[in-house]
Order: structure tokens, then sequence, then C-alpha cells
């Protein structure tokens, strides 16, 4: 069924065995022969990670705190989001990048075995961030039912179903979490939990500082705690995506900002549901020591 007013939803097409939305797929070649510069950073997620707020501590770190500065453009200008392409009205990461220079921040949903070459060659700062499966799936489900460039995520049960099975944008959660996790040490990539950055937002917005060879004053460091909180982001106009128009994003169907909270998983899976869940996880997780919490 398609909402009022809405866009025909993209399907997804395969990359290596990874569904990604056929716009990409399609312009698979110049994505993966993209090549950084060695000062670029990328923020690599599996969407709904908390890949926004990520991007917005980093701006804000690079501009010492500076509010005024993260707000001269939209979210998704100021760090180019490396695979996208048109149509979608998000501009092209490609074409972004083209016209910025180096130091750039670029951000990617790509697996770790599709993302370009080039970032490994150069040795370029990578920040992953993971979420617990169960919240990044709620999250996920609530996001495609709003963004008409995804498949229809159809009723709770399949989509839990298609998650599990890896059968979403950008593929298996369990791939990808596992993915970077296993190359974090030899690629000197900093793997961040979202359930970190809600337990205690300071200490995780330090630690990305360190990484990225920063050091700010307690005050600037504390100021870029608030201007990141999940209150004040909804209602920033550059991070909160109503600068995409509601044919694409519906924001009254689920808004971007949506509860941004841990746990929320609890209010979607039934008890049969979480077990079959839990099952499934630790088949696929297997000999896996990511240290992942559903709740705090
Ligand atoms: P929910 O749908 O659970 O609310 P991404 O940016 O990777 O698309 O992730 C979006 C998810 O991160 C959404 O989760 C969103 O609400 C949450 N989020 C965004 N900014 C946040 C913040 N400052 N604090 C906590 N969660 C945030």
């Amino acid at each position: 069924r398609r909402a009022q007013g809405s866009m025909e939803r993209f399907p997804l097409k395969n990359v290596n065995g990874v569904p990604l939305m056929c716009y990409i797929a399609d312009n698979w070649d110049s994505i993966s022969a993209f090549c950084p510069d060695p000062s670029d950073l990328l923020i690599a997620t599996y969407p709904k990670a908390g890949t926004t707020w990520t991007q917005e501590i980093v701006d804000l770190l690079l501009n010492n705190g500076d509010a005024e500065a993260c707000k001269r453009a939209p979210i998704v200008e100021r760090i180019p989001f490396l695979e996208i392409c048109s149509p979608p009205p998000i501009p092209s990461g490609l074409d972004l990048l083209k016209k910025m220079s180096p130091p750039r921040v670029i951000k990617t949903h790509l697996p770790f075995q599709l993302v370009p070459e080039g970032f490994w060659k150069n040795k370029c700062k990578v920040i992953y961030v993971a979420r617990n499966a169960k919240d990044n799936l709620v999250s996920y489900y609530h996001f495609d039912r709003m963004n008409f460039t995804q498949p229809e995520p159809g009723p709770w049960e399949e989509y839990l179903n298609k998650f599990m099975k890896g059968e979403v944008g950008w593929g298996s959660w369990y791939d990808h979490v596992k993915g970077y996790w296993r190359e974090r040490e030899k690629r000197n990539i900093l793997y961040l939990f979202y359930e970190d950055m809600k337990e205690n937002p300071r200490r995780e917005v330090e630690r990305i500082m360190r990484y990225l060879g920063l050091s700010l004053s307690d005050d600037v460091i504390e100021r870029i705690v608030q201007l990141t909180s999940f209150k004040i982001m909804k209602d920033n106009p550059m991070v909160n995506y109503t600068f995409i128009p509601d044919f694409v994003f519906d924001q009254s169907i689920s808004p971007f900002m949506r509860k941004g909270q841990l746990g929320d998983w609890t209010n979607h899976f039934t008890p049969a549901q979480s077990q079959l869940f839990d099952e499934d996880y630790a088949r696929q997780m297997k000999g896996e020591d990511i240290p992942f919490r559903t709740n705090i």
C-alpha cells in the first residue's frame, strides 16, 4: 500500500551478496573506486545504530563546540553519505565529496567487506558505532515505515524474520557488527556502542575526542554533551531530518528522532518472539565476544 502523496519505494539489489538500494547497486563501480585522503575520517554504522548522533558529536568536536558553525548546513551536507546516490533527495555522497577538500568526515552504512579499499590503503581513521540487535531492529522497523526509499517493512513479525535473515537494506546486522569487530585492532577502528553513549555520553565524547587527536576544554566537552542530547537534537532542524521532504521521510508515520532509548525492544517483542530471536542470535553470534547490552 502506498501512502498518499508518497513516492514509489526502491527495491534492493545485491552487491556481492549484500542487499543495497538499487541505485547504490547500479552505481557500485564508482562507489567502490572512491579513494579518500588519508586525513579523511569515516563514520561507519549499521542503519539506526546512532549514526546521526555520532556525526553531530564529531562535527562539534572538530568545531570546538561551536553550535552555530554546526548549523551551517544539514548533517547530510556537512558529512556526506558515501554510497547514497540519486534519485533520493539526500545529496549524492560522491558528488558532495568532489566539492569538498580534505580532511572530510564521511558516513557509510557499508559492511566492512564493501568499504572501498582506499580507506584501508590510506589508513583512514574509522569510527564504528554498534547498537544491540533488538533495539537496532525496532528502530529500523519504524524507520522503514516512514522512509520511502526503502522497501515496505510489512507487519512487525514479518520484518523481524527479514532482519534475522539479513533481507533488509545493507544486509545482515550480524555480519555487519562482526565484520568491523574482527578488524578493529588491525585497522585501528574506534568501535563504540550506542548503549555506552546512553550510559555515559561524556565518557564516549571524550573517547572520540582522544581518537581524533583533539584536546578540548572541560566546558567545551560539557557543551557538546548537552548539544548532542536526544532532546536538543530532536528539535535541531539541521540534524532531525525535517529537511527531507515528507513524501520521502514521512515523519507523521514515525519521527526520525523517535525515542532515543535503550530497551524499547521490550515494547515490541512478544516473549515467544524474544526467545526465538535469542536462539537464532546465539547461533549467528556463536564464538563472538562483542559486549552488547540490551539493558543497562
Ligand atoms: P530510535 O528509533 O530508537 O529512537 P541513525 O542516526 O543511525 O539513523 O539512528 C537513529 C536512532 O538513533 C534513532 O533511534 C534515534 O532516535 C536515535 N538517536 C538520534 N540522536 C540521538 C541522541 N542524541 N541520543 C540518543 N539517541 C539518538
